[in-house]
């Protein structure tokens, strides 16, 4: 059996103003007609295939988003096994444990196809073959990885390094979220791949490793999900067990302690137009521009400028004379950054929150 699970409870801080704490970047329609969680589930309900079983996908977010996760997967026509309800954001790692538990329940030890849900792929169909190939390779308890060739120092990715044994490859190395000196060295050295945030193992598997490297985590998790309320589609963890959880994404708690130990991690290259949409700087990346490589989106009017993206929400914007600047505009706030600055709005988020 082949259970999808979407971690969709992050906030997207860094697409500030239009990503918002009510309404985070992965509900949003950035590109396309759908928004980055529905084309998550898209792609994940096409891994059906002959030999391999698809479970309906559970998804974990946060509480606040309830309707929107039922409203938006209705609307691209499918329907969750189990929507897992956070009352608070404790990174990915208790995040996929949930699901993972959630998975064993039912008596079997699914393979889990683990995605975030704010990424975009242009290839949708060499995106199922490789999953599809990562499921397989999965069933006999490895931990696969898909690694994606880098076209730039990105800092805020992980950073796999492997070698080719056998049929596959082994990771050596994984380094998450490296600071810039470090990240351009791994991509000057041409033998590291980033990691795409995906992740296919066993639920056992999963637990496994979480008890050897982060028990504190797996026991926390465990004892919230223990003390958990079933209400229809929603599962509720104890709010005080879930809130008590320490907070830390999958990689941290265990990616980069798997090289070298009892719990190999393979990579497979995933080569589907991947792209993640982090900041803003990746949405320009994506989007439909013109002969100067200017981007817009709603009401917005560009003259003699290059390499600008405006996103208009709520009325006109026009810009002059610019050159690799971003505009975001929403009824309440706008935002102007240097384009290459654009993993800095995280900061005006925190700025913003301690005013409270
Ligand atoms: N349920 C739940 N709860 N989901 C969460 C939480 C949480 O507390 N925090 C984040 N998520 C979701 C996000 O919505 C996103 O879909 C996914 O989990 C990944 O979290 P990010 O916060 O976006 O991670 P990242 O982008 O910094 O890093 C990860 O992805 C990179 C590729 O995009 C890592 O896996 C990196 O190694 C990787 O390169
Ligand atoms: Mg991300």
């Amino acid at each position: 059996l082949v259970q999808p699970v979407i971690m969709a409870g992050g906030s997207g801080t860094r697409l500030w103003p239009l990503s918002r704490a009510r309404y985070p970047k992965q509900f949003l329609i950035l590109s396309g007609n759908t928004s980055l969680f529905q084309q998550a589930a898209t792609r994940l309900a096409a891994l059906a295939a002959g030999d391999l079983a698809l479970a309906k996908p559970l998804i974990v977010g946060n509480e606040e988003h309830r309707f929107l996760v039922l409203d938006q997967l209705q609307e691209s026509g499918q329907e969750p096994s189990a929507v897992l309800l956070e009352p608070v954001g404790r990174n990915t790692a208790p995040a996929l444990t949930l699901a993972a538990l959630q998975a064993l329940e039912g008596g079997q030890d699914p393979v889990l196809v683990v995605t975030p849900a704010d990424q975009t792929v242009t290839r949708p169909e060499a995106f199922t073959t490789s999953l599809q190939q990562a499921v397989r390779l999965a069933a006999d308890g490895t931990i696969v990885i898909l690694g994606i060739k880098p076209d730039r120092a990105e800092t805020g990715f992980g950073y796999i390094r492997s070698h080719l044994d056998g049929a596959s490859l082994a990771v050596e190395q994984f380094v998450e979220k490296p600071d810039a000196a470090t990240a351009e060295r791994y991509v000057a050295d041409g033998n590291y791949c980033w990691n795409s945030g995906m992740f296919v193992l066993r639920a056992s598997r999963w637990i496994e490793a979480l008890q050897r490297f982060r028990p504190d985590i797996l026991a926390a998790t465990r004892a919230a999900f223990e003390a958990r309320k079933i209400d229809a589609k929603f599962i509720r963890p104890g709010k005080a067990e879930f809130a008590a959880i320490p907070s830390e994404s999958v990689d941290y708690a265990v990616m980069e302690r798997c090289p070298g130990s009892e719990f190999p991690l393979r990579m497979l290259a995933l080569d589907a137009g991947w792209s993640d949409l982090g900041a803003w700087d990746a949405v320009w990346q994506v989007s439909d521009k013109d002969a100067e490589g200017n981007a817009c989106v709603g009401d917005a009017m560009i003259s003699d400028s290059k390499n600008t993206l405006v996103h208009a929400s709520s009325r006109l914007v026009s810009v002059v004379g610019l050159q690799d600047v971003v505009v975001v505009e929403t009824a309440d706030a706008v935002l102007v950054s240097d384009r290459a600055r654009s993993q800095d709005v995280k900061h005006i988020v925190a700025r913003l929150d301690a005013a409270g």
